[in-house]
């Protein structure tokens, strides 16, 4: 059974055009509950951590430069299916090829800075919440 919640992160670009308030109205439109929350920023080393299964690809040293560029906003989402509703509602990572209507194909400058993450399985959704939130920090 899909599980029920996933992890996003407002990227650097988004947070700087000042986009973050419209990314998170159109989540929340979307049915999606913010269960956890916090404007942040990463340093190289923690994008280089929390982007460590891309460690090989050749746009790894940009993406960590980029994702610590700026403040990011994180936050872990409720809803039935999370993972998979949340991945059509954002688009495909390259916003050249992100359906219309959704948050990256609205949002997003390049197929680097595409405007939000967001978890591709369920695993991976709890590995990157627990990377940014404590067990406190979501309780809600
Ligand atoms: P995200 O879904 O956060 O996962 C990995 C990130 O690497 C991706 O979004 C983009 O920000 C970035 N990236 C940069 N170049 C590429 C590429 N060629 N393919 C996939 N991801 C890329």
């Amino acid at each position: 059974m899909a599980g029920n919640r996933t992890f996003t992160m407002i990227k650097p670009d988004a947070f700087e055009a000042g986009n973050s308030g419209a990314i998170l109205k159109m989540i929340e439109e979307a049915g999606f509950k913010i269960v956890a929350m916090k404007a942040t920023r990463l340093t190289p080393e923690l994008a280089g951590k929390f982007y460590a299964v891309h460690s090989e690809r050749p746009f790894y040293a940009d993406l960590c430069k980029y994702m610590s560029s700026g403040p990011i906003v994180a936050a872990i989402l409720e809803k039935d299916n999370a993972v998979e509703d949340f991945r059509t509602l954002i688009g495909a990572t390259n916003p050249a090829n992100a359906a219309e209507g959704t948050i990256r194909k609205i949002f997003a400058k390049s197929i680097e800075a595409n405007a939000v993450h967001g978890s591709d399985s369920d695993e991976n959704a709890a590995i990157e919440g627990s990377f940014f939130f404590n067990q406190y920090e979501r309780v809600i």
